[in-house]
């Protein structure tokens, strides 16, 4: 298997997080202070989503190509092999359509303290989300590289 994707996914978790948290900082003081919704918001939620649609392209490649999801009936069974085999894929599937609702929904309002908020609260239950999936990850002793 090409260890650069995974390698890359890895490292796309940071890129990820980092701008998870950016847009939930800026999302909430501006929601709470009303402040106008500016290029800067606008710019964070873009990269955002473009970083976590590439990782989530990136996890793709890795799910049919990494030996360690065994896609048979047999991986329910085995808490590791189930977890790569279904609920990581399941899980951070969740999050990334939360933070692409969380970024279309809200370039469709109008109104900047709507907006505001709307990433917010979308982007708040995925970053939790995605906690939670990395804590099942590690909760399972496995990780593999960068870890
Ligand atoms: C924001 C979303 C995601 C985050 C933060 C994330 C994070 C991670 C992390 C931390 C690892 C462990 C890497 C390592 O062992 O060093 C991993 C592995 C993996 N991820 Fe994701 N992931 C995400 C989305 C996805 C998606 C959507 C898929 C599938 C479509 C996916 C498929 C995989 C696979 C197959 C592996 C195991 C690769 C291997 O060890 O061979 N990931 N992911
Ligand atoms: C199979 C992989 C992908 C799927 C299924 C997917 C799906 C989507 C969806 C559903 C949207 C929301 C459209 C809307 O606003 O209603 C979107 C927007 C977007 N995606 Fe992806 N995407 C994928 C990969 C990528 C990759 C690899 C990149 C970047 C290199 C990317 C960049 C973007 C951008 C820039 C937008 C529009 C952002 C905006 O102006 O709001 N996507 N994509």
């Amino acid at each position: 298997m090409d260890h650069t994707l995974l390698l890359l996914h890895s490292l796309f978790r940071y890129f990820v997080m980092a701008l998870l948290i950016i847009v939930i900082v800026r999302s909430f003081t501006g929601w709470q202070s009303k402040r106008e919704f500016n290029g800067s918001d606008n710019k964070f939620s873009l990269f955002l989503l473009i970083t976590t649609h590439i990782q989530f392209l990136l996890g793709l490649v890795l799910y049919f190509v990494s030996p360690i999801v065994i896609k048979s009936g047999a991986s329910m069974k085995d808490p590791i092999a189930r977890y790569w085999f279904v609920e990581h894929i399941t899980i951070m599937l969740i999050a990334i359509v939360l933070i692409t609702v969380a970024r279309s929904t809200s370039k469709r309002l109008t109104d900047s303290t709507a907006k505001h908020k709307r990433l917010f609260v979308l982007n708040t239950i995925a970053l939790v989300v995605i906690i939670a999936a990395i804590a099942m990850m590690k909760d399972r002793g496995f990780f593999t590289l960068a870890s």
